[in-house]
């Protein structure tokens, strides 16, 4: 009998299962009017009924990490591959998910045989319409935003990037492309997504003047994508007030890509850390009247680009390698308690 009394005590001493924050976060979320949103990949979406349960437990929105963008969707001219974009859709439909539109202009994830097309300038505009009426005109009524133009400055510079559609259309082909998206899926919310534009800065002013200059000519621009792709300990801390005077303008505005890059050795003192972090992003979104949403850039640390692009860093997700969830998590979740709740829109 003694042993059993001894026993039992001892197991219920044993610290219990890591509290996971319970999946409160869609509740919160939609209570404060915002979407909370995640990049997803095809394979793990199709295959892993756990990386699904992520999803669905925590966020009210998707993106499509890589299979929307123009090498997997038209990889040859006129041959289209609806399978990726499909299962995405699907999936996020079949759960009450909204997604983020990624993405149509871009220098980078090109077919060849667009990188080395060398059209004209009438060719580029058919080859442009071909695929934004394929694309938009496919998801019409099923993809609420969409990212338009993708990266449209220089790394860390207010000069426009010399793209494939910069070099043969001109600078207007932000508006072209605007407008054509606009024609394609009038409900379609329209967006610039950047990084490097998250807090102040002459990159920020640039993309500030762009999107006030659009507006005035009375281009579709709906809202702006700021990527925060963050490094752990250099957050901006005036987000804010940058996104602000974007939605003073009248644009939406939302964090499209967050993940918070920790170089290694990654400490627990880090991680309590990118807690902090992901709240203050969480917060500042809170904090300005239309930012409508925070995406996340990856479902697990298993699943993120950071470690291809940024060797030396890792842990940048609020879930780890093994589907834990991370402080980073709670650190959502304390912002989306904390804070007074905002009027649905
Ligand atoms: O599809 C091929 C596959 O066939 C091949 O076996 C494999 C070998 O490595 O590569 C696969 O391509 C990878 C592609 O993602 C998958 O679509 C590329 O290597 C890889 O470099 C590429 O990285 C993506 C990156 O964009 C490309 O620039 C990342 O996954 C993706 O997270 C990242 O996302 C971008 C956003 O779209 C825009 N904002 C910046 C963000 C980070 O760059």
């Amino acid at each position: 009998m003694v042993i059993f009394v001894v026993v039992t005590v001892l197991v219920l001493l044993l610290p219990g299962p890591v509290e996971e924050p319970s999946s409160e976060l869609p509740g919160l979320a939609e209570a404060h009017g915002i979407k909370l949103g995640v990049a997803v990949a095809v394979n793990p979406l199709a295959h892993d009924a756990v990386y699904r349960d992520l999803v669905t437990d925590h966020y009210t929105s998707v993106t499509a990490e890589n299979t929307m963008k123009w090498q997997h969707v038209q990889p040859e001219r006129y041959e289209f591959d609806w399978s990726g974009p499909d299962l995405v859709v699907d999936f996020a439909e079949d759960n009450g998910l909204s997604v983020r539109g990624h993405t149509l202009l871009w220098h980078n994830q090109q077919p060849d045989w667009l990188a080395q097309g060398f059209f004209d300038a009438d060719e580029l505009r058919a080859v442009m319409r071909e695929h934004t009426e394929a694309l938009l005109g496919r998801y019409e009524g099923r993809i609420d935003s969409w990212d338009v133009i993708n990266e449209p400055f220089e790394e860390n510079s207010p000069e426009l990037r010399e793209n494939l559609w910069y070099q043969t259309l001109g600078e207007d082909y932000i508006a072209e492309a605007l407008w054509l998206a606009h024609e394609v899926d009038p409900e379609a919310k329209l967006y610039i997504n950047e990084f490097n534009t998250e807090g102040g800065g002459e990159k920020a002013d640039a993309l500030y003047e762009l999107s006030s200059s659009l507006l005035e000519r009375g281009v579709p621009l709906h809202g702006i994508g700021f990527q925060g792709h963050f490094v752990h300990g250099n957050v901006p801390d005036d987000l804010a007030e940058n996104m602000q005077r974007f939605a003073d303008l009248g644009l939406d505005v939302e964090i499209s890509e967050l993940d918070v890059r920790i170089p290694e050795p990654v400490t627990p003192e880090d991680l309590a850390a990118q807690a902090d972090e992901y709240q203050y992003v969480l917060e500042s979104c809170l904090a300005v009247s239309r930012c409508v949403g925070v995406s996340v850039w990856g479902v697990t640390d298993a699943h993120s680009w950071i470690p291809e692009w940024f060797p030396g860093y890792t842990a940048a997700l609020p879930f780890d390698e093994d589907y834990a969830p991370k402080p980073a998590l709670g650190g959502m979740v304390e912002a989306l308690s904390r804070n007074s709740r905002r009027a649905k829109r």
